[in-house]
């Protein structure tokens, strides 16, 4: 193992193990830890044909005192769980979630970027149905996998602010679909979009609500809030967008540092009056956004740098989870 800690990015590492359960005959096994990176999959599996997958992220922090610690991961359980239910697949219990996610992590506690690296253990569980079928029905057996893998930043360059791409012919979800759940599908949807953002040089999409293309959803991989000239914290509020915890955190957050917070749908018309411009999820953690282009229009943000609210945001988010801020709402879990 050999891993330059300051050089990562946000891709694919194998490391030592992952840990697997499967569910057959009404009831998951107890799960064991595996060294191999492949599964055995049938050609039929209801997964590959029918997209009955979903996943989840979240992260462990080595803490400046030396402890790894995981952020939250009973809201991921929850999380799942909503995805799990939409996509009629067998619930997972919260708790056995929670010890699962503790003993990989600990088996690969030499994988956890050292502290002062800026690095972070990568979480990635998913749940597939394996059941080979050719009917449209869910499956009756399925794999939940617990991968984890180091990483750094998930944008290029670290935390400077991306560009990011409004287009009106492309949506990513349905008024009353998946929106709101951690399906596969809905980043398969993504790329063509993303694709487009992408020849235009931005590098995400900013979505609007697909009914009317006037209000803000989110971003292909993490949620929007925005920082208003007299100090609000903004974030759309959408039947169609993922409740990310990363989000929620913040609000909780700005709410501790009295900043006023408004969850409330956003027309596309206030992006002309926003002093800051943000993505905020687990992955991209908070990434600034420089420039909104909207066919001819462009929305223009701090073009160098994160602003002074989102810096106060991530400085404490980041304060927390690297144990350098007192962790006030319990949401550093011990192994
Ligand atoms: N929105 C989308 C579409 C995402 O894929 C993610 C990433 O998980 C988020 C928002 C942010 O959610 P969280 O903060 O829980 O990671
Ligand atoms: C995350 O932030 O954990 C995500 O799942 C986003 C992503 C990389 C799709």
């Amino acid at each position: 193992m050999n891993i330059e800690w300051d050089k990562l990015g946000f891709k694919f590492l194998p490391a030592r193990s992952n840990i697997r359960f499967s569910y057959e005959n009404g009831e998951w096994n107890d799960g064991k830890l595996h060294t191999s990176n492949e599964i055995n999959l049938s050609i039929a599996a209801n997964c590959m044909h029918y997209g009955q997958a979903a996943f989840e992220g979240l992260k462990a922090f080595c803490c400046k005192d030396g402890k790894v610690r995981i952020f939250r991961p009973r809201e991921n359980a929850r999380r799942l769980n909503s995805t799990i239910d939409y996509l009629m697949m067998p619930h997972f219990p919260e708790d056995r979630f929670v010890e699962a996610v503790k003993e990989v992590v600990k088996d690969n506690i030499d994988y956890v970027p050292p502290y002062g690296t800026g690095g972070s253990l990568y979480i990635r569980p998913v749940i597939v149905g394996t059941t080979p079928q050719i009917g449209i029905s869910a499956a009756t057996e399925y794999q939940l996998i617990i991968m984890v893998m180091p990483v750094g930043s998930y944008y290029k360059g670290g935390i400077k602010p991306v560009k990011a791409m409004i287009h009106d012919e492309v949506d990513r979800a349905a008024p009353r679909g998946t929106g709101h759940i951690k399906v596969a599908g809905n980043y398969a949807a993504s790329l063509y979009p993303t694709s487009l953002a992408k020849k235009a040089g931005c590098a995400v999409m900013l979505f609007l609500d697909s009914k009317t293309h006037e209000f803000i959803e989110e971003f292909g991989s993490s949620n929007f809030f925005a920082i208003t000239q007299d100090g609000k914290y903004v974030t759309p509020e959408s039947a169609s967008i993922l409740p990310s915890i990363t989000n929620k955190s913040l609000i909780q957050i700005a709410e501790d540092l009295d900043i006023k917070v408004e969850c409330r749908a956003v027309s596309k018309t206030e992006l002309e009056t926003f002093a800051e411009v943000g993505a905020c999820g687990t992955a991209v953690i908070i990434t600034p956004i420089s420039e909104i282009i909207h066919h001819d229009k462009v929305y223009k943000y701090d073009q160098e740098n994160i602003g002074p609210v989102s810096k106060k945001l991530y400085d404490r988010m980041t304060g927390i989870q690297y144990g350098r801020i007192a962790d006030e709402h319990n949401w550093m879990m011990e192994l």
